[in-house]
């Protein structure tokens, strides 16, 4: 493993709000459906989950946008479900229709059963973090992730994507002591998880709170951000004497962000509805921030793209004493046009350069 002094640690540097020449980028869902040579990859794998469950196949497309696009990060091609899977919730993906679960966890025996997998199920989750860090030979550093105890447990519930939530809120609601049980046996799972891809070579994490933005004020609090805050209280931060950065992302939660900010991460993820300077104040830097580009305005064209993107490292300002790692508010959308991304991360890196100085 090629030490980190070696690489463009840029990007580790900003999450750690230490001094950089330009402001690192990487988007939400770099490695996906917008590019050709993914779904080559993935018609080749068969699937979805024949790639992620695949090292040299998630590898390969782990690199794909590395190759196109100047980006300061790569991320592991993987998914959140990958844990529940390892639960015994029977993991598949119908085409064109996301992710399903053949065991929901609904009922109180459901639940009574749950307990934390060996990681020994996820191996090929971090021989892939193993590869991919040796195939990226210290070109940018790897990011390992995890979804939130919360957003995960939505899927578990659930059984698939929701609208409206319906089934975990009923169940958080009637029988809190149920999903209190979901949750702190996620927790324990994903800090398990998040442990073991530091220990293959992530050398920075990420927790994705999805859905924690559907959550009632105070709710939000005690079902998502306390078991965001359990897991990251048991995630070692060092490793071979580099600091392992932790990013927490809820999507929708720009009203918390003192309270995510104080879960003991080094850097928030915000979705594009926040106000970059504002964030800054109200944390006054205790944090580096991460994001906040609509992802849609990728569709707008190159000058769009280029103003949109000028628009949030204004909003962020000379950089001093915080960090900002520029991306998308949430993930790239399977139809942006890849020239797109080029023109995004050109703007960045170029038009960034006067506020570190
Ligand atoms: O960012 C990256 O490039 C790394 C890979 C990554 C994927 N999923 C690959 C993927 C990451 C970080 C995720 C996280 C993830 N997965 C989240 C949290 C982030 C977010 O988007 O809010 C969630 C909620 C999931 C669950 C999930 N996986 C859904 C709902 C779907 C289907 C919807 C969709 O976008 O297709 C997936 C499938 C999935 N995960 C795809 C990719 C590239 C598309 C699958 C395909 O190739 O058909």
């Amino acid at each position: 493993m090629s030490p980190a002094s070696t690489e463009n640690s840029v990007f580790l540097r900003s999450l750690l709000r230490e001094p950089v020449p330009y402001t690192p980028v990487w988007l939400m869902r770099q490695a996906g459906r917008y590019l050709p040579e993914y779904n080559a990859t993935r018609a080749r794998a068969g699937s979805f989950l024949g790639l992620a469950k695949n090292p040299d196949y998630a590898c390969e497309v782990t690199l794909q946008p590395l190759d196109r696009f100047a980006l300061d990060a790569a991320i592991l091609f993987s998914d959140i479900l990958t844990v529940p899977d390892a639960m015994g919730l029977g993991l598949s993906f119908e085409q064109g229709e996301g992710p399903r679960f053949a065991h929901p966890i609904r009922t109180e025996q459901d639940v009574a059963r749950l307990a934390v997998p060996d990681m020994e199920s996820l191996r090929y989750v971090f021989d892939a973090v193993s590869l991919i860090r040796r195939q990226l030979a210290g070109r940018v550093p790897l990011i390992g992730f995890a979804g939130s105890p919360f957003t995960v447990s939505c899927y578990m519930v659930e059984g698939k994507g929701s609208d409206d939530y319906r089934l975990i809120k009923t169940m958080m609601y009637s029988r809190p002591d149920l999903l209190h049980r979901i949750l702190d046996v996620t927790a324990q799972t994903t800090a398990a998880y998040l442990n073991a891809q530091i220990d293959a070579g992530a050398q920075a994490v990420m927790i994705f709170d999805s859905w924690g933005g559907v959550l009632a004020d105070g709710l939000f609090q005690e079902f998502s951000l306390t078991y965001t805050q359990r897991v990251i209280s048991a995630l070692q931060r060092e490793r071979e004497g580099q600091r392992i950065p932790v990013i927490a992302f809820t999507k929708g939660g720009g009203q918390w962000l003192e309270s995510i900010a104080d879960a003991g991460c080094d850097a928030v993820g915000v979705d594009w509805t926040v106000n970059l300077a504002a964030a800054r104040r109200r944390v006054q830097d205790r944090v580096a921030f991460q994001g906040n580009m609509d992802p849609m305005a990728l569709f707008g064209g190159e000058d769009a793209i280029r103003a949109e993107a000028r628009r949030v490292l204004d909003a962020f300002g000379p950089v001093g004493k915080g960090g900002h790692v520029f991306n998308l508010g949430h993930g790239i959308s399977q139809f942006s046009p890849p020239d797109a991304v080029a023109v995004l991360v050109d703007e960045v890196h170029r038009y960034s350069r006067q506020f570190h100085v």
